[in-house]
């Protein structure tokens, strides 16, 4: 079993509709449970910037700011982390618009976000990703990469080097400047960047497969087969520095089509995660609406198995709504998966009932309008 990272204490001021909020929690998984609106969904917004990025909204942070706070919003953690007990801190100063948050490590200011993966990795389900197969392959992409980056966070550091590099290639076809010598320096950067990243996904994409074929008859889930479609298909076993040339000559090729389409055409930025549903062999996009829901449903957790096996650390579950349309059967499954997995999961709903079969697997808290009982 991987060890168990778990969060003990949490504060929050002038986050979303809690203007102070303190929970202590006991290692086991959280229940939060309360009205519609009542702030769950909050509180586990709150727990997802325990890992870089905006969060499991991807919200502005002039929006976290409760409104009517007078400046900005901050969020405390204790935990017990992948380098033992830690305190981290994050917020922003201000309710004005900004696209930095600091953040606070055992009181020292951290250089990036980055250093949270040292501590712990959070990974998450809501329900706004149920239209994750039906939807934009941006949404998939994203989703993808999160994925990636829970087990590599360097692929982070890849992906916005490679659209900041792609960004200066587009401007410099769109104004027209076509200086081979500087373009081709961009691309070369391009390449190796975008080659990285293709090879991390690919690479995660397999560990993931592997795992869903090793636990098959096991999960009460349909599993997912999973294939990256979109950029160098088929071509992943060649050698990286192969791929490399041939995505830098494709590049360097595609020059005056990409100043006229005004972006550039072919990339990592243009893969897409294409999922089937293994035992009906169907795209996941074609099957039910509840058919989806309990594939991502596995999938989610797949990924989440292996991380804690790959890191030796179970990472934090954020299951928004989790136990909504399951029937009691597949619920109580969902729940003996998820436990598990050896982590602490936080787990919402509006209806205590419906989580009783985690009976004292479970910390059971409410959550109304903005505060948290225990
Ligand atoms: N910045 C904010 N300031 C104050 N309230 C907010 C802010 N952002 C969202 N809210 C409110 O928080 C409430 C609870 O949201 P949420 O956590 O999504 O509820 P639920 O318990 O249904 O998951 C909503 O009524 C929403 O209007
Ligand atoms: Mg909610």
């Amino acid at each position: 079993m991987p060890h168990k990272v778990s969060l003990s204490r949490l504060k929050l001021i002038d986050f979303r509709n809690y203007a102070a909020a303190s929970l202590s929690l006991d290692g086991r998984h959280a229940v939060l449970t309360g009205d519609n609106g009542a702030g769950k969904t909050n509180l586990m917004e709150a727990v997802s910037l325990l890992s870089p990025g905006r969060g499991m909204r991807r919200a502005a942070y002039g929006e976290m700011t409760r409104v009517g706070a007078t400046g900005g919003f901050s969020i405390f953690a204790a935990l017990d982390g992948m380098e033992g007990e830690v305190e981290i801190g994050t917020g922003v100063e201000t309710g004005e618009e900004t696209t930095a948050r600091r953040l606070r490590i055992n009181g020292t200011p951290a250089k990036t976000a980055d250093e949270l993966t040292d501590h712990l990795r959070v990974l998450w389900l809501t329900p706004a990703m149920d239209g994750l197969f039906t939807g934009a392959s941006s949404d998939r992409r994203r989703f993808l990469d999160r994925l990636v980056l829970s087990l590599d966070p360097a692929h982070g550091r890849r992906a916005s080097d490679f659209e900041r590099a792609m960004r200066s290639r587009n401007k410099l076809l769109d104004e027209g400047r076509f200086d081979p010598s500087w373009l081709a320096g961009i691309e070369e950067q391009m390449a190796s960047l975008g080659i990285a990243m293709a090879l991390a996904r690919q690479e995660m994409l397999g560990l993931l497969t592997r795992l869903i074929e090793e636990t098959l008859e096991s999960s009460p889930f349909p599993s997912a087969s999973l294939q990256l479609s979109g950029f160098m298909d088929g071509q992943y076993s060649r050698p990286s520095v192969d791929l490399e040339d041939d995505y830098a000559a494709m590049l360097a090729e595609s020059r005056y089509r990409d100043a006229g389409a005004r972006r550039t055409l072919e990339g990592p930025h243009r893969a897409d995660l294409i999922v089937h549903h293994r035992e009906k062999a169907m795209e996941a996009e074609r099957c039910s609406t509840g058919e989806q829901k309990a594939l991502l449903v596995g999938l989610v957790l797949a990924h989440a198995r292996l991380v804690g096996n790959l890191t030796g650390h179970a990472p934090i579950l954020l299951l928004d709504e989790i136990a909504a349309h399951l029937d009691e059967g597949r619920r109580a499954a969902l729940f003996d998966l998820i436990d598990g997995l050896g982590g602490q999961a936080f787990m919402t709903g509006t209806d205590r009932t419906m989580f009783s079969a985690l009976a004292d697997r479970a910390q059971f808290l409410t959550v109304a309008d903005g505060r948290v009982f225990g």
